[in-house]
């Protein structure tokens, strides 16, 4: 019997501010995005900015529905986006922040599960990492450098 640890890194920003012109660009759409999520029963408005090897930038929000199930996530609305009109492309980073109409998020918010299972497709596939920062509406900004450090022990293609 062994055990096995598994360690991971992030990077902590205090503030945007902290932060390259780049990202904080990706940060401004990724509020914009915010702003126009569809989420009138979690109340929680999440906004995701991608930026890809093209230097283009696809957002995303989370869309919610009377049944509930059949909403959809921020980051995977922004993933699908930018992999549905950018097929041949790479996504080099990815940011997430999040608010919410019931208290102050002031935590960073980072990807659920299914939506880092999505991600860990694509990273996969485009064999370079994406960089991940994540924060809520003010406060702290969380940065990992590749999927896989928001998803060990992940499951994927090269077991089917
Ligand atoms: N949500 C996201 O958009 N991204 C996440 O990673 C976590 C949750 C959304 C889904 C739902 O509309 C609301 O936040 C509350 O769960």
């Amino acid at each position: 019997m062994k055990q096995i640890d598994i360690t991971t890194t992030l990077t902590q920003y205090d503030s945007l501010e902290a932060l390259s012109k780049e990202v904080q660009l990706l940060f401004k759409k990724a509020i914009e995005a915010r702003k126009k999520a569809y989420a009138p029963y979690s109340r929680f408005q999440v906004g995701a900015a991608i930026l890809l090897n093209n230097k283009q930038i696809v957002t995303g929000n989370n869309q919610e529905n009377a049944a509930y199930p059949s909403g959809m996530c921020a980051e995977r609305v922004a993933v699908w986006n930018a992999y549905s009109q950018f097929p041949e492309n790479t996504i080099t980073k990815m940011v997430i922040t999040a608010t919410s109409l019931n208290k102050k998020v002031t935590a960073p918010i980072p990807p659920c599960g299914a939506c880092r299972q999505t991600l860990s497709e694509y990273e996969i596939n485009q064999k370079s990492p994406i960089k991940i920062y994540f924060m809520g509406e003010i406060g702290a900004v969380y940065k990992v450098d590749s999927l896989k450090a928001l998803l060990p022990l992940m499951f994927d293609n090269s077991v089917l």
